[in-house]
């Protein structure tokens, strides 16, 4: 998906897949992670997501990373949270006392401007990509990441002509192949669930980076 599409996305408000409220599978599975509260929590690809909010509220630090600075403006205004803007090359940074969010794409931030990943929460991110993008995706992930972090990955089965994505389909055996090398990867949860108003399966994944 080009940097157009999202953009105009939230320029039209056309935000369907955007939650106020925090993801349950985050609410029930993240809790079982081993970051240590106070740690700081990377949300790639975040929207303006309820999910940051639920986070900070478990005791987590939160650093998002999102192409559209509507979004970020969005989440600081919508949760009345103090924000200070700056600039960080090519990227903007949106300051709060316990959320951050750094706006721009991913597939070039550095480890540098993220600072100290301790886990990460993935929803709608991964599902967000094409099938080529996804490898990219992860390639730029395990690039970010140390040893030893833990993630919480929530992705979508559901026959890919059903609808049109975004989200695209992604199954467990994808998230093995893409994450398996590299990762010890445990299936938590296999959740009854929807797509645009069609039946899926939604898959909660634990990784841990080797
Ligand atoms: C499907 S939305 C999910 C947002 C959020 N995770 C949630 O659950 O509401 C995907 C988001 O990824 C952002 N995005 C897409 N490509 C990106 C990129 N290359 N770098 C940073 N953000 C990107 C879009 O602007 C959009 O907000």
């Amino acid at each position: 998906m080009e940097h157009q599409f999202w953009q105009e996305k939230w320029q039209a408000n056309e935000i369907g897949f955007h939650q106020d409220a925090p993801h349950p599978l985050l609410q029930k599975h993240f809790p079982t992670l081993a970051p240590a509260k106070g740690g700081r929590v990377f949300v790639p690809l975040c929207g303006k997501s309820g999910d940051m909010m639920c986070l900070q509220q478990q005791g987590f630090d939160v650093i998002g990373l999102e192409l559209s600075e509507i979004a970020a403006q969005a989440f600081f205004e919508e949760n009345h949270l103090q924000v200070t803007v700056s600039d960080a090359g090519d990227y903007k940074r949106f300051q709060s006392a316990h959320i951050e969010i750094i706006c721009g794409d991913f597939f070039a931030v550095t480890r540098e401007l993220l600072g100290d990943i301790s886990a990460v929460f993935d929803r709608a991110a991964l599902v967000a990509l094409p099938p080529e993008m996804r490898v990219q995706y992860v390639g730029q992930m395990r690039h970010l990441l140390e040893p030893g972090v833990e993630g919480l990955l929530i992705v979508l089965e559901y026959e890919q002509d059903i609808i049109s994505p975004p989200p695209f389909a992604v199954f467990q055996e994808e998230v093995n192949s893409l994450y398996g090398h590299w990762c010890d990867i445990k299936l938590l949860e296999k959740a009854a669930s929807d797509v645009k108003g069609k039946p899926c399966v939604e898959l909660a994944c634990r990784f841990r980076v080797l």
